[in-house]
């Protein structure tokens, strides 16, 4: 059996496509997302994951004309989101983000583990370094930190976070009605941690939590970023776009797991997919290549892709031209993904125009349902992330078509054997 989880950010993305229920007037009320949780916990996922970030993105032809004008960009905070979908639904996970690099560990550790409470210990944390300079500006600093020396402090990020999290011993809360005694104030210790980026006296002013140190999810993909993953992570998000990427991944990780003294089975990996579903074969790979959309098109959607990722105008280039050496303190993994080993020999205009950087899952849900066994037998887990346009339509076809298809093969769960997330995501 396999995991799923889902991709998705709380903005108004698909707001003027057909089938849009869920964007239009609808999205910043909480109804159409508590129908998806709940979707998707009758389909047995593991967790909803939703992505965040701090700032509208201007680099893509240096202004945000493109964010602004697309409705992706503008988006709520995803924190809030949760204590409303753990009311709304009983197993599910939820995972929201949180960026290291400028979340104080005190109000991230507090934050989630009051949410890990309110979820019934259903509760992660898609722990992020943040890669855009309007990020850092917001927050008041000029600049990022250098790539690496986020992850850097993001690990000792996680140091505090976790000390705070374990800063009451178990047998800490006593609770005892008869003696009056709350909680054993000897159990209950302060950190004093001094780190070389944060400090934080501690304890924490919460009471532990159902999970105590609720799910780390982790999305990064460079070497340092998977090495924070290799320590840290429940789980990792992954996009990469064949099976063989996959299995390197997979592998990749099992390595860096071992040197950080942990087993594989510790850290669930998911891989992005977009599956494009319909009733027949042909009927599918039509539908796949309508939403591929014009020559024209693609190019401009894998500019503002690089763009984002880079923070590079990528419009500026010369489409008829190789892209010109850079390196970036942004997201690596992505760009690397895009340009790889092309970049050098092929123009902008080839490298964009070129095929989806993702698994290509298109057909019937019986005919996905089995490549996607297929795909997990080859590489040996641990399941995939769903996202694409958000609408109702795509969330029906996923949990009423391709779910069911799934669980008849016995390749996802057809209950949840546990309540917490954690255990959910180590039951299998
Ligand atoms: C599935 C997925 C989800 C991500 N979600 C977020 C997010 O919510 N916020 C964010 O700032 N970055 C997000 N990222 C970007 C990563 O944190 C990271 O910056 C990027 O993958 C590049 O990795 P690298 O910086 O290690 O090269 C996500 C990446 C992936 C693959």
């Amino acid at each position: 059996m396999f995991h799923m989880g889902w991709f998705l950010s709380f903005n108004a993305a698909g707001w003027n496509t057909p089938w849009n229920g869920i964007a239009g007037s609808e999205w910043t009320k909480a109804e159409p997302w508590i129908d998806m949780a709940r979707s998707l916990e009758r389909a047995g996922f593991d967790y909803m994951m939703m992505e965040d970030g701090s700032f509208i993105p201007d680099v893509h032809r240096g202004s945000m004309q493109q964010s602004l004008a697309s409705g992706n960009l503008p988006k709520l905070d995803p924190m809030a989101l949760m204590g409303v979908l753990g009311q709304e639904t009983a197993h599910l996970g939820l995972i929201a983000t949180v960026t290291s690099t400028f979340y104080p560990p005190y109000l991230a550790a507090r934050l989630i583990s009051t949410l890990d409470h309110l979820t019934n210990g259903r509760t992660g944390a898609n722990v992020v370094t943040s890669h855009n300079q309007r990020t850092a500006q917001n927050y008041g600093l000029d600049e990022q930190p250098e790539h690496d020396l986020r992850y850097e402090m993001a690990d000792e990020w996680l140091t505090v976070v976790k000390a705070l999290w374990n800063s009451w011993e178990p047998g800490a809360l006593v609770m005892d009605e008869e003696t009056g005694l709350f909680a054993d104030h000897t159990k209950v210790h302060s950190i004093d941690f001094k780190g070389k980026w944060f400090s934080s006296r501690g304890p924490l002013n919460s009471i532990p939590s159902p999970q105590q140190s609720p799910v780390i999810c982790q999305a990064g993909g460079s070497p340092a970023g998977r090495n924070l993953a290799a320590k840290h992570a429940d789980t990792i998000v992954a996009s990469v776009a064949s099976v063989e990427q996959m299995r390197e991944y997979r592998a990749d990780m099992d390595v860096r797991l071992a040197h950080a003294g942990r087993k594989r089975s510790d850290c669930k990996i998911l891989f992005v997919a977009s599956p494009v579903l319909a009733d027949t074969q042909r009927e599918a790979q039509d539908r796949y290549e309508r939403m591929l959309g014009t020559e024209e098109q693609r190019i401009e959607r894998a500019l503002v892709g690089l763009s984002f990722a880079s923070g590079v105008d990528f419009a500026a280039f010369d489409l008829d031209a190789p892209v010109p050496a850079m390196s970036t303190n942004a997201a690596q993994q992505p760009l690397q993904r895009r340009l790889g080993a092309d970049a050098a020999t092929k123009t902008l205009r080839e490298i964009a125009s070129g095929p989806r950087q993702e698994i290509n899952l298109v057909g019937t849900p019986a005919s996905v349902a089995i490549q996607m066994g297929e795909m997990m037998d080859e590489v040996g887990g641990d399941g995939f992330l769903i996202s694409g346009q958000l609408t109702r339509r795509l969330i029906g076809e996923i949990t009423e078509g391709l779910a069911p298809e799934l669980r008849k093969r016995d390749l996802i769960r057809s209950a949840y054997s546990h309540e917490h997330l954690r255990d959910n995501l180590l039951a299998f």
